[in-house]
């Protein structure tokens, strides 16, 4: 084999996450010129904020960004900023990764005391899947019970659809449309000349509500925004950043996490086109059993082998949820440690796993059930 073929292919774009082996988030932050999140930046952040950071920032698993230091900066001298996150709704269920970006969103409200604004992109995904546009807007309003369920506060939060909100958003829609042209389009996104044209002028949807005057009935003078996103999203905002300056607006911020990964394996993200690689918020108990129980592990075949080696804690799918999902760092260490010397088995870790991840969804479908229409609108009418 040469050495073309031994190196790990990955294909990271909004659209599609693929490596050949583990994705190499390394790769992807030298490619796309964001910036590793460092141990120091981290005390500083926890210096700032006066508590423990999140367990998802001192294990890396939100490990780039861009400009994140500059919010701190601004922070620090009393300045507000503002959050800006999303959902395609192309499923009526979430999954478990799309969680992530939501619950860290969440953490930082309520740690900065900042309002958050959160784009449905209907539109989005009416461009890209089969379906009725109708049907897109249903399934926008059956997320949002999903991610208020995540306990966001309706005092500092909107969310708004696309297709409802877009008169607002219109004016920077048509400013960034002018300062992107489709050769740039088809590089970022690899949309090509059959593409709908909708596709080639969607990005400067998403790119909008990084701009504070997107929301005129929230922000009344020029406010930095931060976005937290998995970095299959990055390359929207690199566009917008790149006409930011440009506008007279500064460029948004990005926090990025790595990718919750497929029940199959580490080398692909859980995604809600491939419904066998994903937990939903909406399985039941015994389908989370089932699922985690045959999802891809690192142990060894046998228990000899087992004993004898350990596993492979890199590529065992139940050890990365805990990563995740254990919030106790201690117990998460000593599973590491036992179960990589071969001490635990594989249906140890399972079991531990299966009992977290109930509790999790469990939680959140009784969440979800109180969260009438009128709870719903509190988030869209601003
Ligand atoms: P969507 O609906 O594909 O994903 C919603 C959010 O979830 C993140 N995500 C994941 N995070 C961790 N592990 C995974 N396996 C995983 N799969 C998805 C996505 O990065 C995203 O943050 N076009 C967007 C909607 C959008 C948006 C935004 C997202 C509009 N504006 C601003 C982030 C920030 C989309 O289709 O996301």
């Amino acid at each position: 084999m040469n050495k073309m073929n031994k190196m790990n292919k990955q294909i990271i774009t909004p659209f599609t996450v693929q490596a050949d082996e583990r994705i190499d988030y390394d790769k992807i932050v030298n490619q796309f010129g964001s910036t590793k999140i460092s141990v120091k930046l981290l005390e500083r952040f926890q210096k700032i904020i006066g508590k423990k950071i999140h367990h998802w920032l001192t294990r890396n698993l939100f490990f780039s960004h861009r400009d994140l230091n500059l919010i701190l900066d601004n922070y620090e001298k009393g300045k507000t900023f503002y959050l800006y996150t999303g959902r395609g709704p192309s499923s009526e269920a979430l999954h478990l990764g799309h969680l992530i970006p939501f619950m860290m969103t969440k953490w930082l409200q309520e740690v900065f005391n900042v309002k958050l604004v959160i784009q449905l992109t209907d539109d989005e995904k009416f461009l890209w899947k089969s379906g009725k546009l109708v049907d897109f807007q249903y399934l926008a309003r059956e997320n949002a019970k999903d991610i208020i369920a995540c306990g966001f506060d309706s005092e500092n939060t909107f969310i708004f659809t696309d297709s409802n909100y877009i008169k607002e958003l219109y004016p920077n829609v048509l400013k960034i449309q002018k300062l992107v042209n489709f050769n740039q389009i088809k590089g970022i996104f690899g949309i090509t000349q059959s593409d709908c044209i909708g596709k080639i002028s969607f990005p400067a949807i998403q790119a909008a509500p990084s701009f504070y005057d997107s929301f005129p009935h929230l922000f009344c003078e020029n406010t930095p925004c931060l976005i937290p996103c998995a970095i299959d999203q990055d390359p929207y905002f690199r566009m917008t950043r790149d006409v930011a300056p440009k506008l007279g607006y500064i460029k948004p911020a990005i926090l990025h996490s790595k990718f919750f990964p497929s029940l199959r394996g580490i080398d692909k993200k859980m995604s809600s086109s491939d419904l066998s690689s994903s937990i939903y918020l909406t399985d039941t108990m015994e389908m989370i059993k089932k699922k985690i129980n045959k999802s891809f592990s690192g142990g060894k075949e046998s228990i000899e082998k087992h004993r004898e080696y350990g596993a492979d804690l890199e590529i065992d799918v139940p050890f990365q949820y805990l990563t995740f999902f254990m919030e106790d760092d201690d117990k998460l260490e000593q599973i590491r440690s036992d179960y990589s010397s071969g001490k635990m088995l594989s249906g140890e870790v399972k079991k531990i796993l299966i009992d977290i991840l109930q509790k999790l969804v469990l939680n959140h479908q009784k969440k979800r059930e109180k969260i009438s229409d009128d709870i719903i609108n509190k988030f869209f009418e601003k």
